[in-house]
């Protein structure tokens, strides 16, 4: 269920009421692939940074260790110790992205897994059976991410082929949710908008799949190689065909001057991979810029990463150390980084939250912006 608490612009602030809770939106899901995410980071810590959302990927938990497993031990909230929310990614982008011989044919696609070559079917009924077995809050629906750039024509025919593949979805998953043995018999699903930088195709989907009526919408596709700017169109001709009463889910963005835009342009749900893997590399994120905390300028430096930050890692250690932590490769380093970047990342979300509440978002927006560059 979804409660429109207000609208600022085209900024919303909303309530999304799940089995597993409330998520207050605008809202960062922070990224655990394969039931973790990467950098030492437990279930206790992503309560302490201020995370509502965890997010897992269907194909690297069907590949490993099993959804069978999964829904043996009682799922994956049971399994990763997490009684919030969790939105499973459908598996449709990361068969793109990662395995290596593929076949897209009208019944799902063939591929290698890229653990152990093993050949692999999924279609949009494997992947539903697979988010029912993991008992994710919010299933995705199995879609083509489209290569970037492709023909209008190529798009227009995976754009028609994800369009058949929803409503399999659709399908599959009330039967799944109906099932005596379903852990979570509740499980929404959410839609996923194609189309790459066609406008008249995105459009015309948005609006087949809005007659829907599914749990949410994302819009997927995007941050593939178009620029900032491309995107950013994208988002403002397509979100307006998009159901108002229902989230809106912008897939794989961004950097946070990319979600400060893309709140403007009313998108509700993120999720990206950079804050953790940035953290992994010691880069961290501040409200003045990022800092490269290899960089030796910070070798003596005693001060937080950030001033003020009340994550984990600022509130007991300096720059200094993290450096030094880093140099020696202590996992400790890297660990730091990742919680003070996902924190930022959280923390910058309640600031917009508070900011729409208000109605003063597009002053905080271009002040946040003004600070960060
Ligand atoms: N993650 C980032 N982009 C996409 C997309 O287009 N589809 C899916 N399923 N996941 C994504
Ligand atoms: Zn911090």
């Amino acid at each position: 269920m979804y409660k429109l608490l207000n609208v600022d612009g085209r900024a919303k602030r909303a309530e999304v009421h799940t089995v597993h809770g409330v998520i207050q939106t605008p809202v960062f899901m922070n990224v655990g692939t394969a039931g973790a995410i990467k950098g030492a980071v437990s279930s206790m810590d992503l309560k302490e940074i201020k995370c509502q959302v965890e997010l897992s990927n269907t194909y690297h938990l069907h590949v490993r260790p099993g959804d069978d497993v999964i829904k043996k031990l009682g799922g994956l909230h049971k399994f990763m110790v997490w009684d919030r929310p969790i939105l499973t990614d459908s598996g449709g982008f990361q068969v793109f992205s990662l395995s290596g011989l593929r076949k897209i044919k009208e019944e799902g696609v063939y591929f290698s897994s890229h653990v152990d070559g093993r050949k692999i079917f999924m279609g949009p009924e494997e992947s539903m059976q697979i988010q029912s077995n993991i008992a994710s809050t919010i299933a995705m629906a199995f879609d083509e991410c489209a290569p970037y750039p492709a023909t209008r024509e190529y798009m227009q025919n995976s754009v028609d082929r994800t369009t058949r593949w929803l409503k399999r979805c659709k399908t599959e998953m009330y039967r799944l949710n109906s099932l005596e043995d379903t852990i979570n018999k509740k499980q929404m699903l959410f839609g996923i908008n194609q189309g790459g930088t066609y406008e008249d195709i995105r459009i015309e989907h948005a609006k087949v799949i809005s007659e829907l009526d599914l749990d949410g919408y994302a819009v997927g596709g995007l941050a593939v190689g178009e620029s900032h700017e491309e995107m950013y169109r994208i988002l403002e001709e397509v979100v307006p065909h998009l159901p108002q009463n229902k989230p809106t889910y912008l897939m794989g963005v961004g950097t946070p001057i990319n979600i400060l835009e893309s709140v403007e342009r009313g998108v509700d749900f993120f999720d990206c991979v950079y804050p953790a893997r940035n953290g992994r590399h010691g880069h961290v994120y501040t409200n003045f810029g990022k800092l490269n905390l290899w960089n030796a300028k910070f070798q003596l430096d005693d001060r937080p990463i950030e001033e003020g930050c009340q994550c984990p890692a600022c509130k007991h250690y300096s720059r200094a150390y993290i450096r030094h932590l880093l140099k020696a490769k202590e996992m400790l380093g890297m660990r730091l980084c990742v919680l003070h970047n996902l924190y930022f990342y959280n923390t910058l979300m309640e600031e917009i939250r508070d900011a729409i509440d208000k109605n003063e978002y597009q002053e905080y927006k271009n002040n946040k912006i003004e600070n960060m560059l």
